[in-house]
């Protein structure tokens, strides 16, 4: 019988990996970021995030599909962005640069002490990051509602001054780009990060605030929009 590695089965089975993208894990792993991807966690629109053994502990692996990325969008979204406005427009090139925006912008967080995972490698497409959960990944704020909503709440507007404090806006945040690891939050997702001196940011963080406030009301939890954008700016 012929046994496949792990790998080869993901790109039998789920048709993940062009010739490209095969040559950035092969690299990644070549330099020790991690030894062999193991299971697939997630399959969105324009990425596939997987679990791999790195000795003895976990990483997260988050492949950007290059076929499937909007990059018309994306272009759209980090030409605003001031550390890349005099990027160009093609499409690889943008890609590679939202790949490596969200890269910095995980390690600004975790500069600024933002509970997020730490970032480990770039690789054009590929981000290598810490696995966030024990044996099996942290669920979504989506699918694990926290015991003390009133609690976690307060903990994530805390992130989210110590992001603002940082110049990072999150963008994209919320009960899908939350984990809820035993009880705190944890998040992820950065790819939509832009600075606060970016022109579209405070748009985007009123739109990050509402989200939170809507998800936590329907959890029973009371929160004035004024108040909480006066906390995270103060
Ligand atoms: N560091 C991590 N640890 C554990 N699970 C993760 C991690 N990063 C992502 N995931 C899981 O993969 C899903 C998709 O990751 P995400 O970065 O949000 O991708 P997308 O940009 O496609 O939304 C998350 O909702 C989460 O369930
Ligand atoms: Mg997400």
């Amino acid at each position: 019988m012929v046994t496949r590695t792990s790998q080869e089965r993901f790109r039998t089975d789920k048709g993940v990996f062009d010739a490209f993208t095969d040559r950035n894990l092969f690299e990644l792993k070549s330099r020790g970021y991690f030894d062999e991807l193991e299971s697939p966690i997630f399959v969105g629109k324009e990425s596939n995030v997987f679990s791999a053994r790195r000795g003895k502990k976990k990483v997260i692996i988050k492949i950007y599909r290059v076929q499937n990325c909007d990059f018309k969008r994306m272009f759209q979204y980090i030409k605003q962005d001031p550390r890349y406005e005099t990027l160009r427009n093609r499409r690889r090139e943008i890609i590679f640069s939202w790949t490596q925006r969200e890269y910095k912008n995980l390690l600004r967080a975790e500069r600024g002490k933002v509970v997020v995972p730490k970032v480990i490698a770039v690789k054009n497409n590929v981000l290598v990051e810490e696995f966030i959960g024990d044996s099996e990944p942290a669920p979504p704020l989506k699918d694990a509602y926290p015991e003390d909503p009133e609690k976690f709440f307060k903990e994530i507007v805390k992130e989210m001054k110590k992001m603002y404090k940082a110049k990072l806006i999150h963008g994209d945040l919320s009960s899908f780009n939350i984990l809820n690891y035993n009880g705190k939050p944890v998040l992820i997702d950065f790819s939509q990060g832009t600075l606060t001196k970016t022109p579209n940011s405070e748009e985007l963080l009123i739109r990050d605030v509402n989200n939170i406030i809507k998800f936590f009301k329907k959890l029973g939890v009371k929160a004035d929009f004024d108040k909480i954008m006066e906390r995270i700016k103060k």
